[in-house]
């Protein structure tokens, strides 16, 4: 296959506002406003934002769980918002999606044996009962569980380990991308380490591709090959993970990794953190949509729109005054003292001590 596995042009969602007992349209919600970007296969992309900037919407456009207002997903270079429903159900074996709520999203009347046979006979994966048995034990041993787990019950099962189940469920069809919404946002820091180097290891095996969605920067360092920070329905910046974390440009980005916590508490750095709630997404600023909460705005971006340019190397910016802007000093003292060990080291050192055995 030549061209990305998936490509998203000028995506947008409104969702429609009603008021009052005749449900009266008294607006639209922005909810996502105009975003593009590609994933090549076998590759994670992280959309990260502070909650309510429309991540979520992103994941579920992308696979048609929702219509979007506009835009275009590209899957293999097909249009999927063109394709009819019975080539989309097709598609949709291609493309899975994980949450944050593990529980939520396994059936609880359902034994997990169950649960993994569904797509499998939905699909035709597995010809006979024997195939589908030996296949469900395959999948539990995929993600760290064991053949035998297949006769309990979700609530049986810690948080870690339900969402294994949900990843092996999104693995039964053998998907080639799969969107994961804040899949270990609920769980404890070394729990996360444990299950995002799972879908690491999950990843190379299979050639998967993530839409990885978090607030949490430094959890995407971990698994991200490139990042897309959104704000208020918009892409403002992308790059390369180790780029965006060395070389943040956008303030809005700059003022998202100062807000990482330190996990050594020696170490003092001046805060950009940000002033103010995020905007209502009924009613976005006009201009640079961050300019109300921008400690570098200057009178035009109340009224010029920053366009997403990319400098030619993968690194876009929606500011085009982020060449003026003073260098990020917190950001290059932590740079030289090693990023990892001090903005992350705890993450980290959960990363060294995580075992593949279940959580
Ligand atoms: N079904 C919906 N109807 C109306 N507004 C919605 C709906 N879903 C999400 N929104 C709004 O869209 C915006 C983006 O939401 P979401 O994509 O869930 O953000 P995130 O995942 O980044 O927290 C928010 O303002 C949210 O309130
Ligand atoms: S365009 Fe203006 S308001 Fe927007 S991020 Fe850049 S400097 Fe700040
Ligand atoms: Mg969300």
């Amino acid at each position: 296959m030549s061209g990305p596995l998936l490509e998203v042009q000028g995506l947008a969602k409104h969702f429609p506002v009603r008021q009052g007992a005749f449900g009266r349209l008294s607006g639209h919600v922005r909810a996502v406003d105009g975003v593009d970007f590609h994933l090549n296969a076998g590759e994670t992309l992280a959309i990260v934002g502070e909650s309510g900037c429309g991540k979520s919407t992103v994941g579920r456009l992308v696979l048609r769980l929702l219509e979007p207002t506009g835009g275009s997903v590209r899957f293999e270079g097909q249009d999927l918002l063109a394709l009819p429903d019975s080539q989309m159900r097709a598609q949709r074996r291609r493309m899975q999606i994980i949450f944050q709520d593990p529980y939520a999203s396994l059936n609880p009347r359902m034994t997990v044996g169950a649960m993994l046979s569904e797509p499998l006979m939905l699909h035709r994966l597995a010809p006979s009962d024997a195939a589908r048995r030996t296949r469900v034990g395959e999948l539990l041993e995929l993600v760290g569980l064991r053949p035998e787990h297949a006769r309990r019950y979700p609530h049986e099962f810690s948080g870690g380990q339900r969402q294994r189940l949900a990843i092996a469920r999104a693995l039964a069809v053998e998907p080639q991308l799969i969107v994961a919404d804040e899949p270990v946002s609920a769980l404890d820091v070394s729990i996360q380490a444990q299950v995002i180097n799972l879908m690491r290891s999950l990843q190379a095996r299979f050639g998967l591709a993530y839409v990885f969605i978090s607030h949490d920067l430094a959890v995407v360092k971990h698994i991200a090959d490139r990042i897309a920070v959104m704000y208020l329905g918009k892409i403002v910046e992308t790059a390369a993970t180790d780029e965006l974390f060395r070389n943040p440009r956008h303030p809005y980005t700059r003022a998202l990794l100062s807000a990482v916590p330190l996990p050594d508490p020696t170490v003092v750095r001046e805060r950009a953190l940000l002033e103010g709630d995020i905007p209502s997404a009924m009613n976005p600023p006009p201009g640079c949509r961050f300019h109300t909460r921008c400690r570098f705005a200057r009178e035009s971006c109340r009224v010029d729109a920053p366009l997403l340019a990319d400098d030619g190397t993968g690194h876009s910016t929606a500011c085009p005054w982020w060449p003026e802007l003073p260098p990020a000093p917190s950001l290059v003292e932590d740079r030289a003292d090693d990023q990892d060990r001090i903005r992350l080291a705890r993450l980290q050192a959960a990363f060294v001590t995580s075992q593949m055995e279940a959580t």
